[in-house]
């Protein structure tokens, strides 16, 4: 009997590579997202081991409606990946108070309405895996990035805690810390910083922008996570963190090891942002 493993946002990017992967490693996987029509593409890959699944995870009738589709076609879940996520962009002071209620509703208490749904089939299993979606951003924060890499930080602080929590459950809890990635969301994140691109930071914002567009589009491509959440899945002693792809790991290190001081003029060089927008000193 194949395990069966729940992907959140499996229409588009990470989530539908690992959709695609698990099932072509013989995991039976509920692909879910909002719109069932996106997702339809799923159903005849990965030896027709996919099951797209409706899902809005900030939605908890939405999951539970899920959860029941997914008990009725038998079998307790074994895994869940929350990798559902949006990414809102902007300064701090620019981004409305609507948007960054949105960056927390699905990134923070989507991921934590759908780990609270599964959490009591697993225990009762004394068994499961929860692998949860963060982001380099989760532990170093670029400039315009506040709501999203404060979403990811909190995912870091949830998943240490959780795996403490599970541990004794047989619940193995893992985070995956992707850096750039090759898929829709870096277009979605230019949209987002486009809007900003005429308010009080612009000059600080366009050349953030212009540093980000090159990122995105020679990024690696989702693999790599999917990989990631295979061995996260299967490993007899998976790690409580991976970070993909490994070039990545350098800036964290910087990052633990550097004072902040330092670590805030590097990544002032890397964007291209340093010297700008400073004021003259006045003699
Ligand atoms: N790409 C990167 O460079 C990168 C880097 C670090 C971390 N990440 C993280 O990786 C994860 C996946 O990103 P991606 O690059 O694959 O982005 P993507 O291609 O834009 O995919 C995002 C997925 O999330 C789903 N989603 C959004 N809101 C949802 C909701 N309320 N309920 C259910 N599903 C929802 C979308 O599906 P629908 O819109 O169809 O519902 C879509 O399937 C995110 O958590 C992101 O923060 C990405």
């Amino acid at each position: 009997m194949y395990q069966s493993v729940l992907v959140t946002g499996a229409s588009s990017g990470i989530g539908e590579a690992t959709a695609i992967h698990l099932a072509h490693k013989g995991f039976r996987v509920f692909a879910a997202a909002r719109s069932l029509d996106k997702l339809m593409t799923l159903s005849g890959l990965g030896g027709g081991r996919i099951t797209p699944l409706a899902m809005d995870v900030t939605d908890e009738a939405s999951i539970a409606a899920g959860l029941a589709e997914i008990s009725d076609g038998g079998g307790a879940l074994y895994g869940l990946v929350n990798n559902a996520g949006v990414s809102v962009m902007g300064p701090v002071e620019e981004v409305p108070a609507a948007d960054w209620r949105r960056q927390y509703e699905t990134n923070v208490f989507g991921l934590v309405n759908v780990t609270r749904a599964v959490l009591p089939q697993m225990r009762a299993a004394g068994r499961g895996r929860i692998i949860n979606i963060g982001s380099v951003a989760g532990r170093i924060a670029a400039p315009f990035q506040g709501a999203y890499a404060s979403s990811k930080h909190a995912v870091e602080g949830l998943s240490d805690s959780l795996r403490r929590e599970m541990g004794p459950h047989g619940v193995k809890v893992s985070l995956i810390r992707p850096g750039f990635i090759n898929t829709p969301f870096g277009a979605q994140e230019q949209d987002e910083l486009e809007r900003y691109t005429g308010g009080a930071y612009a000059e600080q914002i366009n050349i953030f922008k212009a540093w980000h567009a090159k990122g995105h589009p020679n990024a690696v491509g989702p693999i790599v996570i999917a990989e990631a959440v295979h061995h996260a899945l299967t490993a007899k002693h998976p790690h409580s963190r991976y970070t993909a792809p490994a070039k990545f790991l350098g800036l964290l290190a910087m990052r633990n090891l550097l004072p902040s001081a330092i670590v805030d003029r590097v990544l002032e060089r890397v964007i291209g942002l340093a010297g700008v927008g400073k004021k003259p000193t006045i003699k």
